[in-house]
């Protein structure tokens, strides 16, 4: 198995490109099942998790060509994928397949929307508590579908087509919504989702499927309107910019001091994230290029945060502040209200010697001066790679293991922050 050995203490100096955005591309490729002509999706992230949905989706009869590169394209670029689902051949997704990723379940939503019919293994993906799908199958009863579940599988059918219904949810939920929003483009009628997610990742799948034909308004609020249609068709969508990805990478800056260009982020999909950067002691600077992040001589200030659905703080960065967090001058507070049992990181931010103590959801982190340098071992996607935050300012050699977790959701990160002047390196085997 694959490790990251990383020899903390160099500041990082340089440019990072920032990835397509493998939230927003994962449902972009669900969403190529809604019709039967091609869709192409440029940026696209080169990720463990994107080439496992392309597995998913290809046992279902769908052909997926990554375009080659062309003359001009920079290595970081992201890929170009024609997805084309003109017969879908199969309307089942096992459980080989599922268990690997959670975000395989929206399938459910175009097949039951386009082929009126599917069964879908109940998923796996990260262990970050229960994960439950509950609001997703409450969604799609009712638009209409009838849903059983047999044998660890959701059986979901709409013999006459999905019809359109107000959906509102008790909680703001990103699978929910995706699902939701998907299946009620080719719902008969009106849709109304009250209480949607208003993650950025929801807006630019919406985007992309009205560009499809689909009749969405008010995506990116929580009140969003669909007027059903019968039919969609090709389109052409760019994937945002990884906002995790850009505010994971601000996050090592702050760590470890220095300059870095974040090439192609957006400022305005990580503005919380940013503030909180800001408080903590970095300078952000917004140019035309995208985001510069610096900090230079001053000292890491603590803060005091609260995870929330968007425009709040991102669950998705909550480890990677927490690292940070670990070096900062007195005490900081972290509470998490997304996820239950979100905090596997603490526990392996301890060998680093920092000093977290955790109460209910809230973990309060007393800064230390010096990490030092430990073997870790990776446990969730955004955890993992708030060891290597911490391990890039470490003295010494720390050694990340089950780094599968970085590669689902971090394109090239060695490349990347070694690019920066970060001692980083792959231990292959
Ligand atoms: C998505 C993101 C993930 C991010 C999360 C929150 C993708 C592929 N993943 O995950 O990176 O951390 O949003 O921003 O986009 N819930 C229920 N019942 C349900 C569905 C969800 O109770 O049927 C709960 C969850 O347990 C959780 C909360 O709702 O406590 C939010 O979950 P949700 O927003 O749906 O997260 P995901 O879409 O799974």
């Amino acid at each position: 198995m694959d490790r990251i050995r990383i020899i903390g203490g160099n500041k990082l100096h340089g440019t990072i490109p920032i990835s397509g955005a493998k939230n927003a591309a994962l449902p972009l490729m669900i969403a190529a099942m809604l019709t039967d002509e091609t869709l192409i999706l440029d940026n696209v992230p080169r990720l463990a998790d994107v080439a496992q949905l392309q597995r998913i989706l290809g046992n279902h009869g769908v052909d997926i060509m990554a375009a080659g590169k062309r003359p001009g394209d920079h290595e970081y670029q992201g890929q170009t994928l024609h997805i084309s689902a003109k017969n879908i051949i199969d309307t089942t997704a096992p459980y080989e397949l599922v268990s690997k990723m959670r975000a395989s379940f929206w399938v459910i939503a175009p097949l039951l929307a386009r082929m009126h019919e599917a069964k879908v293994s109940l998923p796996g993906g990260c262990a970050i508590g229960t994960r439950p799908v509950d609001l997703l199958i409450m969604a799609l009863e009712k638009l209409g579908a009838e849903l059983s579940i047999d044998a660890g599988y959701v059986v979901a059918k709409a013999p006459g087509g999905l019809k359109g219904a107000t959906i509102e949810f008790p909680k703001v939920t990103v699978s929910g919504t995706h699902v939701a929003l998907m299946a009620a483009t080719l719902a008969r009628g009106t849709t109304i989702i009250a209480n949607a997610a208003c993650e950025p990742e929801i807006t630019d799948v919406a985007d992309c499927l009205n560009k499809m034909g689909a009749k969405i308004t008010g995506a990116g609020t929580p009140r969003i309107l669909i007027e059903g249609v019968a039919k969609l068709h090709g389109a052409r969508h760019t994937v945002l910019p990884d906002r995790i990805e850009t505010g994971t990478y601000a996050m090592a800056v702050a760590m470890t001091g220095g300059e870095v260009q974040l090439s192609g982020a957006r400022p305005e999909l990580l503005q919380s994230a940013l503030d909180v950067l800001t408080e903590a002691g970095a300078t952000i600077t917004v140019n035309n290029d995208g985001i510069r992040v610096a900090r230079n001589g001053a000292g890491i200030s603590p803060v005091t945060v609260s995870t929330a659905p968007f425009p709040g703080f991102p669950t998705d960065l909550q480890a990677q502040l927490m690292a940070l967090m670990t070096r900062a001058k007195g005490a900081s507070h972290i509470t998490e209200t997304i996820f239950e049992n979100r905090f596997m990181h603490v526990q392996e931010l301890a060998r680093f010697g920092a000093r977290i103590q955790l109460d209910g959801e809230t973990a309060t982190i007393d800064g230390v001066a010096r990490l030092r340098g430990a073997p870790v071992m990776a446990t969730d996607l955004r955890a993992s790679v708030s060891l290597v935050i911490a391990a890039l300012a470490a003295e010494g050699e720390t050694m990340v293991n089950r780094i599968y977790h970085l590669d689902r959701g971090f394109e090239r990160l060695e490349e990347k922050l070694s690019a920066c002047g970060a001692s980083i390196e792959r231990i292959s085997g």
